[in-house]
C-alpha cells in the first residue's frame, strides 16, 4: 500500500497556548515565553474524493462547505481560519489539496485569549498536509496559518501563538526570539506554584481593530527610532534609555508604546533568568509589573482584567498575575500556591460576580505538547 492510499483519513489535535510574559512582543521583534496547554480542538479529516471541502463544528452544530476551486474570504468568522489556511496552502503547493470532510470538535474556550484561532488554523493545516501528503515542513504550518490570519480574518498578529501550537513541548515551555525564531526550552517548573487562567468570560469588540493599530503604533515610533539609528531592525530590541531619548520627538502615545515594549522585552530575559533559578517570587513580581505596562503604557487591558489581578494584590498565597494574549478581555494568568488553590478560586469568583455580575471560569492548566496526528 502506498503512502497516500493509507491516508483515507486523519485525527489531529492542537492544542491552545498560554504566554508566560512577552505580551505583543512577537511583532516587535523580541523574546516571548509561550507553551502548549492540554486543552485542545480535535479535527477528523476524510477524503471524500469530489472538488468539495465540508466543514463541520461540533461544538456550534454548523457547518459550511466551499468548492476548493473558488477560495474566498467569508463573512463568518471562523469559516475564515479554515478558508485561509486553504487558500495559503494552495497559493504554496497548488493542487495539492483535493475535497475533503472535516469534524471540528474543541474543548478550548474560544475567544479567550488561549489562542483557539491558532489552534484552529494549524490543526487544520497539519490535517490536510498529512492526508495529502503535501509535505510542508513545521515552519510552513506555521506561517501559513500566521497568514492566514493576517489575509482572511484580518488581525496582523505575530508569529508566537502559531509557533506554540506547532512546537509546545510537554512540561516545557518556548523562549522564542520571534527575529530570528531560534528557541529554547526552559523546564516549566513552577516550585509550589500552579497557574491558574481565570476567565473573564468578557470579549470586547475593539481587540482587533485596537490589536492592529498597537503593531502599526509600534511600527512608527520604530521609524522615528531608525531615522538617528538606523541599524535598530525591531522595537523590541531597542533599550528602555534609548527609547527615552525620543521622548520629545514621539507623541505620548507612541512613546508609551515604545516604552512598553524595550521595558517588555527586558522583564523577559529577566523572568526566564529567575524561573530557571527557581526564584518564583522575583518570577511573580514581573507578571505584575508586565500587567501595569500593558493597562498603562500600552492600553490593552479592561476593568474586568485590571479588577481581578488588582485583588490578586491582597492574596499571599498569588505571587504574580497579569492579563495574558492580545487583550480586550480573555483571561488573567496567575501564580497561586497549590495548597491555596481552591480557596482562592472560591473567593475570587464570588468577587467578580459581586463587582460585575458575571460568571468567572478558573481553567487549571498543564503544558502539553504542540499539533499532534492521533491515529
Ligand atoms: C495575540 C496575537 C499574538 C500576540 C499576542 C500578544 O494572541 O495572535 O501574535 O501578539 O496577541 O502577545
Amino acid at each position: 500500500m502506498t503512502d497516500t492510499q493509507q491516508k483515507n483519513e486523519v485525527r489531529i489535535a492542537s492544542p491552545g497556548r498560554i504566554n508566560l510574559i512577552g505580551e505583543h512582543i512577537d511583532y516587535n521583534g523580541g523574546f516571548v515565553l509561550p507553551a502548549a496547554i492540554d486543552k485542545r480542538i480535535y479535527f477528523h479529516l476524510k477524503k471524500n474524493n469530489t472538488h468539495t471541502a465540508k466543514i463541520y463544528s461540533k461544538n456550534m452544530d454548523k457547518e459550511f462547505s466551499f468548492s476548493l476551486e473558488n477560495v474566498h474570504p467569508s463573512k463568518t468568522e471562523w469559516h475564515n481560519y479554515i478558508l485561509g489556511v486553504v487558500h495559503h496552502i494552495h497559493q504554496l503547493k497548488p493542487n495539492s489539496i483535493q475535497g475533503f470532510d472535516c469534524d471540528i470538535e474543541s474543548n478550548l474556550p474560544l475567544g479567550s485569549g488561549v489562542s483557539s484561532s491558532a489552534a484552529l488554523e494549524c490543526g487544520i493545516a497539519k490535517g490536510l498536509n498529512e492526508l495529502f501528503s503535501i509535505g510542508l515542513t513545521d515552519l510552513e504550518i506555521i506561517t501559513i496559518s500566521r497568514d492566514a490570519e493576517h489575509s482572511f480574518v484580518g488581525t496582523k498578529c505575530g508569529i508566537m501563538d502559531q509557533f506554540a501550537v506547532v512546537k509546545g513541548k510537554k512540561d516545557h515551555l518556548l523562549l522564542l526570539n520571534c527575529d530570528t525564531l531560534e528557541h529554547r526550552l526552559i523546564k516549566a517548573d513552577f516550585g509550589d506554584y500552579q497557574i491558574i487562567l481565570l476567565n473573564t468570560n468578557v470579549s470586547h469588540n475593539l481587540a482587533t481593530s485596537e490589536y492592529n493599530n498597537r503593531r502599526e503604533e509600534c511600527e512608527n515610533a520604530l521609524k522615528v527610532i531608525q531615522e538617528k539609528y538606523p541599524n535598530e531592525k525591531y522595537l523590541a530590541q531597542v533599550s528602555p534609555e534609548k527609547v527615552e531619548e525620543f521622548k520629545p520627538n514621539l507623541s505620548e502615545k507612541s512613546f508609551n508604546r515604545a516604552l512598553y515594549t524595550s521595558q517588555e522585552q527586558q522583564r523577559t530575559i529577566n523572568a526566564t533568568k529567575a524561573l530557571e533559578q527557581k526564584d518564583f517570587k522575583t518570577f511573580g513580581e514581573l507578571l505584575y509589573q508586565s500587567h501595569e505596562g500593558l493597562a498603562n503604557l500600552y492600553e490593552v487591558s479592561c476593568t474586568e482584567l485590571d479588577f481581578l489581578v488588582n485583588y490578586t494584590k491582597n492574596i499571599p498565597e498569588v505571587i504574580g498575575a497579569r492579563m495574558m494574549g492580545g487583550g480586550f478581555g480573555g483571561c488573567t494568568l496567575n501564580l497561586v500556591h497549590k495548597d491555596a488553590t481552591a480557596g482562592f478560586i472560591t473567593k475570587i469568583e464570588a468577587a467578580y460576580k459581586n463587582e460585575f455580575n458575571l460568571t468567572l471560569t478558573p481553567i487549571i492548566v498543564a503544558i502539553g505538547d504542540g499539533v499532534s496526528i492521533q491515529y
